[in-house]
């Protein structure tokens, strides 16, 4: 038995609110999040104290927030059955993260990839901030004790540094069972979108090329003309999906394709081989708008009502702390904080 199975199954994920969501964290994450809220309880949260690791606009992070909320819900999350809310609400977050940064070691956040591509050149100018940023997401995952977190591949680095943390909590203060190690579920075609423009580097909402990505926000006129000008290589499609192999920008088409439809590469390369891009560009174009487009309008009609969207949040950041409070009573005491 994993150290997940011996505590109750709990999902929970989230996702920042720093601009505009695009295909890969729907197809990574977001997807995958509606389908497991038929297995199990799910938190899904908004993690604006992430966001604020990079300087945000006060009213653009507010509203980004309320944006991200809508696209959670647009996309299929039941804010009934799953708890939404987000990650400031709850302080339990932060009281754990402190922790954890006594816990978690200098030398394994120095491993850390996203920081070092975040900080660039010049990380003495990062925030302090984002530098114990994954601390801050073992937290968001352990205050919950969660057992399953659907990401994007991205996010392997940051939960195998949370079952690391878990552990060390567990072994240091001998409590073998406190916390679970999380079980990253990273599934489908869809967990590393890579750019419209380079299929060697992933879709990202902070490439400057808008190109580069669909937005989940993107009238049917933008997506078809984005992945009309994705970059392709000469070649047709192949008869199969080994083929794909060198073709990175070939292969991403096919596994956007094959994502959005519930399909396999192999599937979409037998129904297309032989194919002109051109061809299977209209193809994806065509399934790309009638799965995102409806996704977008409810967007837009959920946005016109904030306080609604606000109340949501409200609600679950309620039944968030209701599972939170009593894991953080236990581990003041464990701890050995009085009070
Ligand atoms: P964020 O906001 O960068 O991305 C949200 C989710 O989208 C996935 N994703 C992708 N999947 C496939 N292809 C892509 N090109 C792509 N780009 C993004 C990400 O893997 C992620 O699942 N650190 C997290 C947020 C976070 C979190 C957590 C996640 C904070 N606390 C606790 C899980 C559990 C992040 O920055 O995701």
């Amino acid at each position: 038995m994993t150290a997940a199975t011996k505590h109750t199954p709990l999902v929970l994920s989230g996702m920042q609110p720093t601009g505009q969501l695009h295909l890969g964290n729907y197809l990574g994450a977001l997807k995958n999040w509606v389908k497991l809220q038929e297995r199990m309880p799910c938190l899904y949260c908004i993690v604006d104290m992430h966001a604020i690791t990079v300087w945000q606009e006060p009213a653009t992070l507010a509203n980004a927030t309320r944006e991200v909320t809508a696209a959670y819900i647009a996309a299929g999350v039941d804010p009934e059955r799953s708890a939404l809310f987000n990650q400031s609400q709850v302080v339990e977050h932060a009281e754990l993260a402190w922790v954890f940064n006594c816990v978690a070691r200098l030398g394994w956040l120095d491993r850390m990839t996203q920081f070092k591509e975040k900080s660039g050149k010049h990380k003495e100018r990062a925030s302090v901030g984002l530098y114990t940023y994954p601390v801050l997401q073992a937290a968001d995952i352990l205050v919950y004790r969660a057992t399953h977190v659907p990401v994007g591949e991205d996010q392997r680095q940051h939960l195998e540094l949370a079952r690391d943390i878990a552990q060390k909590f567990n072994n240091d203060y001998a409590v073998p069972d406190f916390f679970p190690l999380p079980e990253p579920v990273i599934t489908g075609h869809g967990a590393r979108i890579m750019s419209l423009r380079d299929g060697t580097k992933k879709m990202s909402k902070s490439d400057e090329s808008d190109f580069s990505r669909i937005n989940l926000t993107d009238d049917a006129d933008a997506i078809a003309q984005k992945v009309r000008k994705a970059r392709t290589d000469p070649q047709p499609l192949p008869e199969t999906a080994e083929s794909l192999a060198g073709r990175p920008e070939a292969e991403n088409l096919v596994n956007i394709y094959a994502a959005l439809a519930d399909h396999t590469p192999a599937t979409v390369v037998s129904e297309f081989a032989g194919a002109q891009f051109s061809v299977f560009k209209n193809a994806l174009a065509d399934l790309a708008v009638a799965k995102l487009t409806p996704i977008a309008s409810e967007m837009r009609r959920l946005l016109s009502d904030k306080a609604e969207i606000d109340g949501i949040l409200k609600r679950g950041a309620e039944r968030a702390s209701a599972i939170a409070k009593p894991v953080m009573a236990e581990l003041r005491r464990i701890v050995g904080f009085v009070g």
